[in-house]
């Protein structure tokens, strides 16, 4: 549809106006490239799968199929999110799979991080190639790719993302945002309709909680800890801190310590708090959460989840810790 590289001359997008120009833009040219045939869409519900979609529903219409593959490892709501926005408002042809126990069981007494991440991406490739393999008459295949996804393809980002379908597969690829950067990316979304949260939210690995549920993940400690990350992403959401805070959530290890709780020994997991600010996920630093916050957060853990006992804040920056605990 367009090479792959930025024209010198091509504005910044950064006002609703701009952003309408865009679309009107891209959606002449899907309409055109694609015209009565039929593409296929893994839509994860980050913000650049979500954006093609919305772009890909005004071009096209049903035309788009949306696969979500729900890995079990998302965060709480984030799928029903997806139903809600894609298959509810915009009417889309939506397909959800619930692959939960498929990942789970293959995950099993898995604790190696390298381990775990190709366990999870091989298994994402094979659920959405099985998907494809029973729809009739796809001809594409829409990708969420950005501008820093091209500049950075050799680099780090690369062995990231779980979105990288298969090769073999053997469709056209249709990449309407290719040449944005992130900041427009989040722009056009909104121009497009998309909810404010869905659109800003912060990034999240492809891996999901499969890489905050540290070592061998089980299903007790992997619920534990998307709720406790629920209760961290809705006090940051009420003090104002998550519009601030580039990348905050919860890690749970696989040890337990001794508490008490309504007089009773309690033996539970630790929740780990960690906040950083970064603009290239390069380096990092970490947020000065206010200790009323803190206190908060804790209360409300240690009361409302299941099996976490204490809560702990992570200080490092990186380097030398990564961003994620695995
Ligand atoms: P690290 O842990 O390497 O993370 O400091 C840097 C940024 O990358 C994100 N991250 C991932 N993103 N798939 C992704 O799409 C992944 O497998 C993955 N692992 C880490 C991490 O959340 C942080 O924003």
């Amino acid at each position: 549809m367009q090479n792959d590289k930025r024209p010198e001359n091509m504005k910044r997008i950064n006002t609703p106006e701009l952003a309408e120009e865009f679309i009107r833009e891209q959606v002449e040219a899907i309409r055109a490239e694609v015209k009565d045939k039929k593409v296929l869409l893994a839509l994860s519900g980050g913000v650049d799968s979500s954006v093609v979609a919305a772009l890909l529903i005004k071009a096209i219409g049903k035309q788009l199929v949306c696969v979500h593959v729900n890995h079990g490892l998302m965060r709480k709501g984030e799928s029903e999110q997806v139903i809600e926005v894609f298959g509810k408002n915009l009417d889309a042809n939506l397909i959800y799979v619930d692959a939960t126990d498929r990942f789970l069981s293959l995950l099993e007494g898995v604790s190696d991080p390298e381990r775990k991440r190709k366990i999870i991406g091989g298994e994402f490739i094979k659920v959405f190639a099985e998907e494809a393999a029973k729809l009739q008459g796809i001809s594409f295949l829409a990708q969420g790719t950005i501008y820093p996804d091209i500049l950075e393809s050799d680099g780090v980002k690369a062995h990231h993302n779980v979105g990288g379908l298969p090769k073999e597969m053997n469709f056209e690829l249709v990449e309407p945002i290719k040449l944005l950067y992130k900041d427009e990316v989040r722009v056009v979304g909104e121009a497009l309709g998309l909810p404010h949260d869905m659109v800003y939210r912060q990034p999240f690995p492809g891996p999901g909680l499969g890489v905050r549920c540290l070592g061998a993940i089980t299903r007790d400690r992997l619920n534990a800890l998307r709720e406790a990350d629920a209760i961290l992403r809705e006090e940051f959401d009420n003090s104002g801190l998550a519009g601030k805070v580039w990348q905050y959530f919860i890690a749970v290890p696989d040890m337990k310590s001794t508490g008490v709780k309504d007089g009773k020994r309690y033996e539970g997991w630790p929740a780990i708090i960690r906040a950083v600010n970064t603009t290239d996920a390069m380096t990092a630093t970490i947020e000065e959460i206010p200790y009323p916050l803190l206190h908060l957060i804790t209360k409300r853990i240690t009361a409302e989840v299941n099996g976490i006992n204490r809560v702990l804040l992570d200080l490092t920056p990186k380097p030398v810790g990564t961003i994620e605990w695995e």
